[in-house]
């Protein structure tokens, strides 16, 4: 049994993740959100009535809130998703970046360290052998970028080009010093671009989804020839339950899809499926700092821990375009604003 607080649980990849879990273990369930614009509740609600999950509305940077949750459900593990993830915001608002995804991740790091009572001069944290695990749910934008050639490993150096890829690096320093120094039993997972269900229709993917379908114009950033390497969300879950249940204590494990694509490609086969005209194309000015190429090397997580993508593109693509088009409500309560009064109809009165 375990008491696994998710952090971020509303969001994109959390939601999934919890989802992902809900169906093949008992486990309990925390999930603390904050509920910013990213977080929706609806991509739970299927859960709201289950014994051993459990949602609290949250801040990951308020050290009092994460003590009590730990005292109350005797945490064990902590998977930590919750950040800022959109770059676009990273560059007209850095500070928020920093504050969630580097304080709170600190935050979380010294609430554990405390409450697992590590200790600086075991080899590891003494309750290591219980099975207490922290995750830090990070991403391959911290390698920086690439040119043609080349994939990230786990040994490529940390180079990040945006304030959110920053912020995402200075974490991740945070989550090794804290296993260097206070042997605190922790992983990283550093991931590609995901896409799926219930993505926020500001990234690149539900954005061309929904502006096709209601013929608005495309926006490519720069030539469209960016690079990424897409994996699908239900594989990225599955990696992330295979370093919990399998993963090295301290390692590092890079999840990818080898999957690269030009952004220009991925919007010609959401246009394609959706019967709509190229015409809805518009080239628009460049990202600042826009990264070229990520792909990423998962040699280790194959080899060392079994786990590998099990969606191709296509079926994953034309699958999620369909998610999309059967779930419009879902898309029309985000795009609206809707989905923010979700929390208040439902939780105002109780604390949970
Ligand atoms: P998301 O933006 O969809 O969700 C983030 C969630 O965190 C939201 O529910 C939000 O309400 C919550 N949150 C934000 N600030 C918070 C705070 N201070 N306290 C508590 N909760 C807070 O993001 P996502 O795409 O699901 O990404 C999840 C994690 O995975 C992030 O850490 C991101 O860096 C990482 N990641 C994402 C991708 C991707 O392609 N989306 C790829 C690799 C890694
Ligand atoms: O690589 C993992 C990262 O992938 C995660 O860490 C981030 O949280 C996640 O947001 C994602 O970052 P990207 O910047 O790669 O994703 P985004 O969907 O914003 O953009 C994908 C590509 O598409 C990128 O090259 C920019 C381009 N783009 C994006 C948008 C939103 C466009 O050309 N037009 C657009 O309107």
């Amino acid at each position: 049994m375990k008491n696994i607080l998710v952090t971020g649980g509303a969001g994109f990849i959390g939601s999934n993740f919890i989802r992902h879990m809900l169906s093949i273990y008992d486990y309990n369930i925390i999930n603390l959100d904050l509920l910013t614009y990213a977080g929706n509740l609806e991509n739970l609600m299927k859960f709201e009535n289950y014994n051993n999950y459990f949602f609290i509305k949250g801040d990951i940077t308020n050290k009092m809130l994460i003590e009590d949750i730990f005292d109350k459900y005797f945490i064990d593990t902590v998977i930590n998703f919750a950040a800022e993830s959109h770059v676009d915001r990273s560059i007209s608002n850095p500070e928020i970046f920093l504050k969630t995804n580097v304080l709170g991740t600190q935050v979380l790091l010294d609430v554990a360290k405390n409450k697992w009572k590590c200790n600086p001069d075991d080899k590891y944290c003494f309750k290591f052998m219980d099975g207490v695990r922290f995750i830090q749910v990070s991403t391959d934008e911290v390698y920086g970028t690439l040119g043609e050639k080349g994939l990230f490993t786990e040994e490529t150096p940390i180079s990040p080009n945006s304030p959110y890829s920053a912020s995402k690096a200075s974490a991740d320093m945070f989550v090794r010093a804290y296993y260097e120094t206070f042997k605190l039993p922790i992983n990283i997972t550093r991931c590609s671009n995901n896409y799926g269900p219930y993505q926020f229709p500001e990234k690149l993917i539900p954005l061309m989804i929904n502006n096709c379908e209601n013929n608005k114009l495309l926006p490519i950033y720069g030539d469209g020839m960016q690079i990424r390497d897409w994996l699908h969300v239900k594989d990225h879950c599955r990696g992330i339950d295979s370093v919990l249940h399998k993963g090295e204590i301290g390692e590092i494990y890079n999840i990818g899809g080898n999957n690269e694509k030009a952004n220009i490609d991925i919007v010609k086969i959401i246009i394609k499926k959706l019967n709509k005209n190229k015409d809805l194309i518009t080239y628009v000015n460049d990202r600042p700092g826009h990264d070229r190429r990520y792909a990423i090397d998962n040699t280790k997580i194959t080899k060392e821990l079994g786990w590998k993508p099990l969606y191709t593109f296509e079926d994953g693509i034309y699958e999620t375009i369909d998610w999309y088009m059967n779930n419009k409500k879902w898309l029309e309560r985000v795009v609206s604003g809707d989905y923010l009064k979700y929390y208040s109809s439902m939780y105002a009165l109780s604390y949970r």
